[in-house]
């Protein structure tokens, strides 16, 4: 049930390693990679805790559940997340994105085609244009669409009942939803980066489902480099089982993890070529920071949307680059990994969370 805003490919995503959704990671859901229930849901303990109580509430007393905002980096299970509550509630979902609904109009065919209790599914959500945001108000608070019919003075407004439905919102950008907007979800989640442990767990299951041999190492090798996310922890487990059946014996061990993702020039850390061209311009370039990072992003050719949303999130994870009000530092462990001697720099003045 995709709506095709979800099949539109990225133009940072030839990586191996980025998390946005590419034309292969479609295949996910055909073959069942997707789990489909919160037991079956690897990671992300809290947000699962909380919402199996908001959902077994819901159901108790026979009402939708609250509008529901997910936010956090990409790649890490918001859309999954959303078709299991609506699976666990017993319900149908309505896959759309922010960019997707152009019109007032495609809102109100998306809202008017709903059954009671379902549902709706917009992905992007802070791409929604205002205009849009202002149909959805009433829908959200009241289930109701206001609707104008005429111009000028003969103008009338005419409100519709809606259904009863359940909006969930998923976004990489919590910090640019407008408050009013913000304000209607009753329960908001953010998703956090997976730890190496739950991705391996999540590569096993994989393999699993889809009959690839590869023992607990070769699982462990391939999550410490994949970014803290299960959308490239598949992604690596599928191109790395190519390796095993053409340099192994078919079957995913250290080694061959190892050699496949050398080869494929994703570093013992998970960074990639577009990792290290970032890095290497914030350490050589700019000396270490700080420097903007429209200024960094255009010095290497790439969008400043890209680093912020797919680079930096990971790296700052690491502990390597630091936000400062006056723009992005390259930290000591950053020069390091880069194998640059460090002398000192602006990142250390800045609070820093480590990757476990
Ligand atoms: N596949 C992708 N994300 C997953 C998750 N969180 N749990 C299990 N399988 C997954």
């Amino acid at each position: 049930m995709l709506e095709s805003s979800e099949m539109n490919f990225e133009r940072s995503e030839s990586r191996m390693v980025s998390p946005n959704i590419t034309e292969n990671d479609t295949d996910d859901i055909e073959v069942g990679l997707r789990p489909k229930t919160l037991s079956e849901y690897i990671g992300q303990d809290k947000v699962k805790e909380n919402m199996s109580v908001y959902i077994e509430a819901a159901k108790k007393r026979g009402e939708p559940l609250d509008h529901v905002l997910l936010y956090g980096p990409p790649g890490l299970g918001k859309t999954t997340l959303s078709a299991i509550i609506a699976h666990e509630m017993g319900v149908n979902i309505r896959i759309t994105s922010g960019p997707a609904i152009e019109k007032p109009g495609d809102l109100a065919a998306l809202l008017t085609n709903l059954s009671e209790h379902d549902v709706l599914f917009i992905d992007e959500i802070h791409r929604l244009s205002r205009s849009i945001e202002e149909v959805l108000y009433p829908a959200l608070e009241d289930y109701a669409l206001d609707i104008i019919i005429g111009k000028g003075p003969s103008a009338r407004s005419l409100r519709i009942d809606l259904p009863k439905f359940t909006l969930i919102g998923a976004t990489t950008r919590a910090g640019q939803l407008t408050s009013p907007l913000r304000d209607r979800f009753g329960v908001i989640q953010r998703l956090e980066l997976y730890t190496h442990e739950q991705l391996c767990d999540i590569i096993m299951r994989s393999a699993v489902i889809l009959g690839i041999a590869c023992d607990k190492s070769g699982a462990m090798e391939l999550a410490k480099r994949a970014r803290g996310t299960p959308r490239i922890a598949n992604r690596l487990l599928k191109r790395v089982r190519d390796f095993a059946e053409v340099i192994g014996n078919g079957k995913i061990t250290e080694d061959i993890a190892k050699i496949a993702l050398d080869r494929m020039e994703i570093d013992s850390l998970g960074l990639d070529n577009l990792d290290k061209r970032m890095l290497n311009m914030l350490i050589r370039g700019y000396n270490g920071g700080p420097v903007g990072l429209e200024t960094l992003a255009s010095a290497i050719g790439e969008e400043a949307v890209t680093l912020e949303d797919v680079c930096e999130p990971f790296l700052m994870q690491l502990g390597f680059v630091a936000r400062t009000p006056r723009g992005r530092c390259a930290t000591a462990l950053a020069y390091k990994h880069m194998g640059y001697e460090y002398k000192g720099g602006a990142a250390d003045n800045t609070q820093q969370t480590f990757f476990e």
